[in-house]
């Protein structure tokens, strides 16, 4: 149990006792096409398709005071004139019990008030743009009961930063009025440029008694959601804005329950691409069947999705983590860039990033093929005929959007997570495909991906390593360019592991040139990063410099000596030449980079001052990219330590950036982000924050995580020829469990450690017969049972 909540993992669920954590703890409920993001508090924003392009109703997370605001509110006015609302906020009203309880795909507030119980059920159906609330009152008082209800929410304006931009002209863009028969508030905003024209409305199931269109007649002049004017005076004022102005959307259905008696009804929020669309909705959730069934069908979503991997392990702080939370986090942030959180905005344009985007595909490849394949080959689609990916580009409009740098490193993502698509699903004719460029030609996925790498590999400096342009995989690095010639040992380690994973592909598919090519390139990076400008007598640099300047990531600098990713990734590579090189690296960075929180990104972190030989690092010291743990770079770390065979090691540092262990461990005053949802890093000395988690849901370390739980640590991991049994775990576990749905058969494979090591396969028994090898055969059973002993 929490400070402020605690995991009900029976219905996979957390659930939140105290109205106020640190910041709002949030869940996202959406389909593919409609989100709704909502806080412990039922604040939150909805959106149709991307947050930067759709944006329904408005919503300040943190970036303002006051903070996680407005939000789906819902009001009860008692016939006394007292007024409470089932979430707490925003009207505050001391409730007897109050619980938000977050679930896949659903959020649902338990509360009750003198003896009125409200059970309300926020979620999305699977296939229609709405958010519905579902609420239940149950009424344990003596007598019958009419509660006036009043639900609420503030339209936004589709385009996302139009509302801090441009909100003085766009709001007279709007027209909203009450229309009667489709039983709703109706909200146009009719701006001229290009989007899609939605159609948003808010209904209910029971008749609407009244309505207002206008914030001002609604608040009031005492202006606060805490007790609008019209909700105190007990009723509505029916004003409508049919030429813009302040639109909201609020509904007034008055509730009778008899005394002992449940009632239920349904607030609907949604939008079509036009009015009958929205009428046929309406109707359609006026049906409490209706209404119910669509929650089990969203509840059966999720736990088939999540079902494609279900371990059972001795850890259960890693079981409910990867079992539910990892992969739901993994499909929910699939859109990156195009989500809002609790601390990003999503209003930043260009919602598909190429690396981003790749890499948010790569656990996607198992949980959701079909939303990755869409995506990579929308990916491959802006890539330019050089071979060079455009950063950023917006998918539903299909154009790029300007980028404030090169990024480098483009066109080795799509590569990791077209082997891992193709590994699991075996179609191999999908590297055949034929992609145009962005205005360019047709080619296969396979040249697309050849091409990105020769991009990369035909920029070299003087050490013969890729020049990072502008940044590599560390969006602050540009700040150390000189003349554009400075080089990157990361990106070298990564073209080496891309071209390893392109020549398989390649090989599958009959190219000759292009398994050439790769050899040729993992050739030459492997003799330039084992050269003297490069390795650093322990470790491996980082950025170097085509003046003097000594590297980043080297002994002779007073700050930023050393950094994790080199190390992690010439492990992951195997470009050391050694093992024993491999292993040093590591231990160094143990050594010099381990905390009980993470590895540090790098150290000493950059302060600018007194001694300005480097610029001042955007980040703060300890933060972020500036020597914070950034959990994203600390996931190939634990990739890298299964790579050297360590499972205590990888094990240790897997647990340690877990969110609920994180919460558990610092506490959740100290950690502030939920605990149910990975953090994009923990700030660290000298930072005096040390342990706080920052930036949650939104983040690279969520897909990494799941891929080396899964794949690394539990050792289930389709390779290009089948599903490869190679676990390296703790060794004190005495086995463990997974069942793994993959071509269509769900296998059960248990593992038995009776050795206690904490890598290598025995045996592997399949449905009884001992097989040759750790690939495990293909089969069309609907089910196989596998054995495995370690040792
Ligand atoms: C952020 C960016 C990602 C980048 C990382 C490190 O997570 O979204 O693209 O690689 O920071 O700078």
């Amino acid at each position: 149990m929490g400070k402020y909540g605690y995991f009900n993992d029976k219905d996979k669920e957390y659930v939140i006792t105290d109205n106020y954590p640190p910041l709002p703890w949030i869940n996202f409920l959406n389909n593919d096409n409609f989100t709704a993001i909502i806080s412990q508090s039922a604040g939150g924003a909805a959106f149709y398709r991307e947050a930067s392009t759709g944006r329904i109703t408005k919503y300040n997370q943190t970036r303002a005071i006051p903070i996680d605001r407005p939000g789906y509110y819902l009001y009860f006015r008692e016939e006394d004139g007292s007024v409470w609302a089932p979430t707490y906020e925003p009207v505050r009203t001391s409730l007897d019990s109050y619980q938000c309880r977050h679930g896949l795909g659903y959020t649902q507030f338990e509360s009750e008030y003198k003896g009125i119980a409200a059970n309300v059920t926020y979620f999305v159906p699977r296939n229609d743009n709405v958010l519905l609330w579902k609420v239940q009152l149950t009424n344990h008082r003596e007598k019958d009961v009419t509660l006036k209800s009043f639900s609420f929410v503030e339209f936004s304006f589709l385009l996302a930063h139009r509302e801090p931009i441009y909100w003085q002209w766009c709001r007279f863009y709007t027209t909203t009025l009450f229309n009667q028969d489709m039983n709703a508030v109706t909200y146009d905003c009719h701006v001229y440029e290009d989007q899609p024209k939605l159609k948003v409305f808010l209904s209910s199931s029971e008749p609407v008694t009244g309505f207002d269109c206008d914030r001002n007649a609604f608040l009031g002049r005492a202006g606060t959601l805490d007790l609008p004017d019209a909700v105190k005076n007990g009723g509505l004022t029916n004003k409508e804005l049919p030429g813009g102005g302040f639109p909201i959307g609020a509904i007034q259905n008055d509730i009778t329950i008899k005394a002992g008696e449940t009632v239920s009804f349904t607030i609907s929020l949604g939008c079509g691409l036009d009015w009958e669309t929205d009428a046929e909705m309406i109707k359609k959730y006026q049906d409490i069947n209706t209404v119910h069934a669509e929650l089990e069908a969203v509840k059966e979503y999720w736990s088939n999705t999540i079902e494609v991997f279900q371990a059972e392990v001795p850890d259960k702080d890693i079981e409910r983590m990867i079992n539910i939370w990892n992969p739901y986090n993994c499909i929910v942030g699939f859109n990156r860039k195009m989500s809002m959180t609790g601390m990003t905005t999503g209003m930043e344009k260009g919602g598909v990033q190429s690396r981003d985007s790749s890499q948010d595909s790569m656990s996607l490849v198992s949980l959701r093929t079909d939303l990755a394949k869409e995506r990579m080959e929308l990916i491959f689609h802006f890539q330019m005929p050089s071979g060079e990916f455009y950063s950023s580009f917006d998918g539903d409009i299909r154009k790029p959007s300007d980028f404030y740098a090169v990024r480098s490193d483009n066109g080795v993502w799509p590569v990791f997570t077209t082997y891992a698509l193709v590994s699991e699903t075996g179609d191999y004719d999908f590297l055949k495909k034929q992609i145009p460029y962005y205005e360019g030609e047709n080619v296969s996925i396979l040249t697309h991906m050849a091409q990105g790498l020769k991009h990369i590999y035909g920029r070299r400096g003087r050490n013969n390593l890729p020049l990072i342009i502008d940044i590599d995989w560390n969006d602050n690095l540009y700040i150390f360019k000189e003349d554009g010639n400075e080089e990157s040992v990361m990106l070298a380690q990564q073209l080496v592991y891309a071209c390893r994973l392109l020549k398989e592909m390649a090989d599958i598919c009959g190219d000759t040139d292009i398994i050439q090519s790769c050899d040729e390139i993992i050739d030459a990076m492997i003799i330039a990063l084992n050269g003297e400008g490069v390795w650093d007598g322990d470790w491996y640099k980082r950025y170097i410099f085509a003046s003097d300047k000594p590297a980043l990531g080297s002994k002779d600098r007073r700050e930023g000596k050393i950094f994790l990713n080199t190390q992690s990734w010439a492990v992951i590579s195997e470009s050391t030449g050694t093992k024993e090189r491999a292993v040093h690296c590591m231990d160094k960075a143990a050594e010099m980079l381990g905390t009980k929180y993470g590895l540090k990104l790098s150290y000493p972190a950059f302060t600018g001052i007194p001694e300005p030989e480097d610029p001042l690092y955007n980040n703060g010291p300890g933060v972020r990219e500036n020597g914070g743990i950034f959990h994203h770079a600390h996931t190939w770390a634990v990739m890298a330590e299964t790579f050297l065979r360590r499972g205590d090691k990888a094990y240790q540092y897997y647990r340690q950036i877990l969110p609920n262990v994180a919460s558990e461990e610092r506490g959740a005053d100290l950690y502030i982000n939920e605990p149910y949802a990975f953090s994009s890093t923990t700030l660290i000395d000298p930072d005096p924050r040390a342990g706080e988690g920052d930036m949650a849901w939104f983040s690279g370390t969520v897909t990494w995580m799941y891929l080396v739980g899964t794949q690394y640590i539990l050792g289930v991991r389709p390779v290009l020829k089948g599903l490869l049994i190679d676990p390296c775990i703790c060794s004190e576990w005495d086995g463990y469990k997974v069942s793994r749905r993959y071509k269509g058969t769900m296998y059960h494979i248990t593992f038995k450690n009776p050795e206690h090591v904490s890598t290598g396969v025995k045996t592997i028994t399949v449905d009884g017969t001992l097989m040759e090898g750790t690939v495990l055969p293909h089969t069309d059973a609907k089910e196989v049972n596998v054995e495995v002993v370690m040792g």
